[in-house]
C-alpha cells in the first residue's frame, strides 16, 4: 500500500514547491518601533523543542542574522556549520569548545563576527544552522544559516560591553539585511523558496506596527509609486572588520546636491561622490535614529534651513541635545505632512528629488519645542550623508538586488496614509504546526 497518503503529500509538497516558485512571493512580518532607543525590531522564532520567540533590531548595514545563545538557549535542531563548508568565509575563524554540546559550544565550528554597530567591539560567535520562522507568514525556514554568541560569556567584563548593549531591552539580536551571500533575502532567494533578491520596509513613526516585506513590496504597499535609483557600490568595505579588497555591503546612494528650501545647499560637493579610499558619499543606516551629516554639510544646513524658517516667521530657541536647531513649536504651523518648516530635497540621479517634509525633518522634544532632526557627524566621518531611521518613516522602500536599485516613495502623509498599521498587532499564538515547511 504505498499508499494514498503518501501520494497525496507527495502532490501537496508540489503544488507548495510550485506556488513558491512563481517567485513573485513576500512574506511579510511587522515592523516595530522602540519608543526608548528609535530602533525598529521584527519577531522571528529561531530553533525548535523549544522555538524562541525573539526580537530582532532591523540592521539593513549588518551581514548576518545573530541572536544570543546564552547559556538558557538551545534547540534541537541547531547543527554547527564546519569549518571546511562552503558557507564558511573562514573570516572569523574556527571555533571550539569543551561541552556539553549546544548552540554556542561546538567542536570545528565556523567562527561568526558578531557585530552590534551600537557598541565599540565585535564579538566571537559560531556560524550555526537552524529553523528560521516568519510567525507572521506562517514560513518555516528549515535550515537558516545564522550567527549566535553566549552573552553570559562577555557580561562579566568589567566595563560590560556586551553584544546586546544599547539594544532595547527585549531584543536578543539583530537582523542583518546588507548585501551578502548570508543575509535573509538572499538566502531566501535560493532553493527551496527562491523569492526575489529584494526587500521591503515601511517603518513606523508611532507605536503602532510596520512592515517588512522579503521579496519585495507586498501587496498592502503597491499602491504607492516607487521612484528607482541605482544602489551604488562603494568598493571599500565600510564594516568594523573586513579582509582588503572587500566591497561594503551597505546600501549607498548617488545623491548629487541637497537643497533647502528649494534652493541648492552650498558645499564641497566632492564629500557627495566615494573617494578613492571609500571615504564620502551617501548610504543608509537604521541603526541611526537620525541623519548625519559631514560637518561641512551640516553648518550650512543648519544655517539656511533657520534663514527660510525665520521668513515663516518660525522663532528659534536654544538647543537640545542631540540636536543643534530648535524652535518655538507654537510658531510653527502644521500641513498634513506634519510642521510647515522648509523642505529638505536630496537631489539623485536623474535630478530625481527625494524630499523630506516636516514630518521627517523635524523632532518634538518637549511639548513646545521642535528641533531639526539632523546632526553633526564632525570633520572626518567616513560617509559624508548617513540618512537615519527618522528620515526614513513613512515612506515605502525597496531594496532591489536583482537590478541593484533602491524604489522610494513619496512621503506616505501627502496621501493621507502612513506606515503604521492599526490591524497588526495581535500577537500570534507560538505554535509551529501550521507552518509551511518546504524541504
Ligand atoms: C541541547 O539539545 C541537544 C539536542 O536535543 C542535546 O543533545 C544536548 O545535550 C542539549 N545540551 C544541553 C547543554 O542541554
Ligand atoms: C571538543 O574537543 C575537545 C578536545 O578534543 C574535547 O575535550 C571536547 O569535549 C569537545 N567538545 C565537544 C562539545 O564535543
Ligand atoms: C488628505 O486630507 C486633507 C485634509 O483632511 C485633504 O485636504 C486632502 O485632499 C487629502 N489628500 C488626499 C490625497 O487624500
Amino acid at each position: 500500500m504505498a499508499s494514498f497518503s503518501t501520494l497525496f503529500s507527495t502532490l501537496i509538497l508540489t503544488i507548495a514547491l510550485l506556488s513558491f516558485s512563481c517567485s513573485s512571493q513576500q512574506f511579510f512580518s511587522p515592523v516595530e518601533k522602540d519608543p526608548i532607543t528609535n530602533l525598529f525590531s521584527t519577531l522571528l522564532w529561531v530553533g525548535t523543542e523549544p522555538t524562541h520567540e525573539f526580537n530582532f533590531v532591523i540592521d539593513i548595514g549588518g551581514p548576518i542574522l545573530w541572536y544570543d545563545c546564552n547559556k538558557a538557549y538551545n534547540s534541537s535542531t541547531y547543527n554547527p556549520i564546519s569549518c571546511e563548508s562552503k558557507h564558511c568565509t573562514n573570516d572569523a575563524g574556527c571555533t571550539s569548545c569543551n561541552g556539553p554540546f549546544k548552540p554556542g559550544c561546538s567542536n570545528n565550528t565556523c567562527g561568526a563576527n558578531i557585530i552590534n554597530p551600537l557598541v565599540d567591539a565585535i564579538f566571537s560567535g559560531d556560524t550555526g544552522s537552524d529553523a528560521l520562522f516568519i510567525p507572521k507568514s506562517k514560513i518555516k525556514v528549515s535550515d537558516f544559516i545564522s550567527g549566535c554568541t553566549d552573552s553570559n560569556a562577555f557580561a562579566d567584563s568589567a566595563d560590560s560591553d556586551f553584544p546586546l548593549k544599547n539594544l532595547p531591552k527585549t531584543s536578543k539580536g539583530i537582523l542583518g539585511l546588507a548585501r551578502t551571500p548570508l543575509s535573509l533575502p538572499k538566502q531566501l532567494s535560493l532553493a527551496p523558496f527562491k523569492l526575489l533578491n529584494k526587500f521591503a520596509l515601511c517603518l513606523p513613526s508611532s507605536n503602532n506596527l510596520g512592515s517588512l516585506f522579503i521579496g519585495g513590496v507586498g501587496s498592502s504597499l503597491s499602491k504607492f509609486q516607487l521612484t528607482k535609483v541605482p544602489l551604488v557600490i562603494n568598493p571599500f568595505s565600510t564594516a568594523p572588520i573586513f579582509t582588503d579588497g572587500d566591497a561594503s555591503y551597505e546600501y549607498f546612494i548617488d545623491v548629487k546636491s541637497i537643497k533647502v528650501g528649494g534652493e541648492v545647499l552650498s558645499f564641497k560637493s566632492s564629500l557627495l561622490s566615494i573617494d578613492n579610499k571609500g571615504n564620502g558619499g551617501t548610504k543608509l543606516s537604521t541603526m541611526k535614529s537620525f541623519t548625519v551629516l559631514h560637518s561641512s554639510i551640516f553648518k550650512p544646513l543648519v544655517r539656511d534651513f533657520t534663514k527660510k524658517a525665520s521668513d515663516k516667521k518660525i522663532k528659534k530657541v536654544a538647543s537640545v541635545a542631540p540636536f543643534d536647531t530648535c524652535f518655538d513649536l507654537s510658531t510653527i504651523g502644521k500641513t498634513n505632512t506634519g510642521l510647515d518648516v522648509p523642505t529638505i530635497g536630496l537631489v539623485l540621479e536623474g535630478g530625481v528629488e527625494w524630499t523630506i517634509f516636516g514630518g521627517n525633518s523635524m523632532v518634538l522634544v518637549s511639548k513646545n519645542v521642535a528641533c531639526l532632526g539632523f546632526v553633526d557627524g564632525g570633520k572626518e566621518p567616513r560617509t559624508a550623508v548617513v540618512i537615519g531611521g527618522h528620515q526614513l518613516e513613512d515612506i515605502v522602500l525597496e531594496f532591489d538586488l536583482v537590478s541593484s536599485k533602491l524604489g522610494f516613495s513619496s512621503s506616505l502623509l501627502l496621501q493621507n496614509a502612513s506606515c503604521s498599521n492599526s490591524n497588526s498587532v495581535n500577537k500570534m499564538v507560538k505554535s509551529s504546526e501550521s507552518f509551511i515547511s518546504v524541504e
